[in-house]
């Protein structure tokens, strides 16, 4: 693939944005600039630096972000910054989306890609991924809460109950919850179905896949093949 190419495919703008940061010698790869935007590289395993920082390139991207509070999962944030004001500006410009979305007061694991098959497979009802939040609650647990989450509470505005694949108590206000779908505000409005009220909410998990614990609040990564499957087989 052309230079011009690469650098287009990976969200480096226009193409003549492109074509201007390879003739303002902004672009190396192998250490060295260049300065042809025709200029031909296999892209298996291929990495460029664009003004120093390098890029592995990606014919998709496949990301995993530890989500602080206080950032929208949407491009088009309403009261809070955007979770892509954390990433590079390159992922928005390529497509990159959430893969489903956590609110705004919600912490962890988030996924995104620009892999259209990825995210529907991940975000579809039918799918049934299951996901692990940690929710902190107000009032104290008990086995008549986690009972009813297991079993099934009725939310408001839905016909049929939405029940926990696993619900247990990590401590006297701590609830590891599992489950399959990611209605709006699920965790928590099932926790008040429940009787009881969500504090803080954290994502753990989502199918085989763990948040790692190296990754700091607000830090992203590349999901390597190793991760994608345990994402896929999960
Ligand atoms: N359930 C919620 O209530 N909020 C989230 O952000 C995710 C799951």
């Amino acid at each position: 693939m052309n230079l011009e190419s690469i650098l287009f495919t990976q969200g480096f703008g226009s193409r003549r944005q492109c074509r201007a940061l390879i003739a303002d010698a902004r672009v190396a790869i192998g250490g060295a600039a260049c300065t042809d935007p025709l200029a031909s590289f296999d892209t298996d395993g291929l990495a460029f630096t664009v003004d120093g920082e390098v890029w592995p390139f990606h014919e998709h991207a496949y990301l995993m972000l530890n989500k602080p509070a206080g950032y929208e999962c949407s491009r088009d944030p309403q009261h809070h910054l955007s979770v892509f004001h954390l990433l590079p500006p390159p992922f928005a410009a390529r497509g990159v989306q959430c893969v489903g979305r956590l609110d705004q007061d919600t912490t962890g694991l988030l996924l995104l890609s620009d892999d259209g098959q990825f995210v529907h497979a991940f975000t579809s009802p039918k799918r049934k991924v299951p996901k692990l939040y940690v929710a902190t609650t107000r009032h104290p647990l008990d086995d008549a809460q986690l009972h009813a989450l297991r079993d099934g509470v009725l939310l408001h505005g839905e016909r049929e109950p939405s029940a926990a694949v696993a619900a247990r108590a990590r401590g006297e206000r701590e609830l590891e919850l599992t489950v399959l779908e990611g209605k709006y505000h699920q965790v928590k409005r099932m926790v008040a179905a429940a009787g009881n009220r969500v504090d803080a909410l954290h994502r753990e998990r989502i199918g085989g896949f763990a948040l790692p614990a190296d990754l700091a609040p607000g830090a992203w990564r590349w999901l390597d093949a190793e991760q994608l499957a345990a994402l896929r087989n999960g």
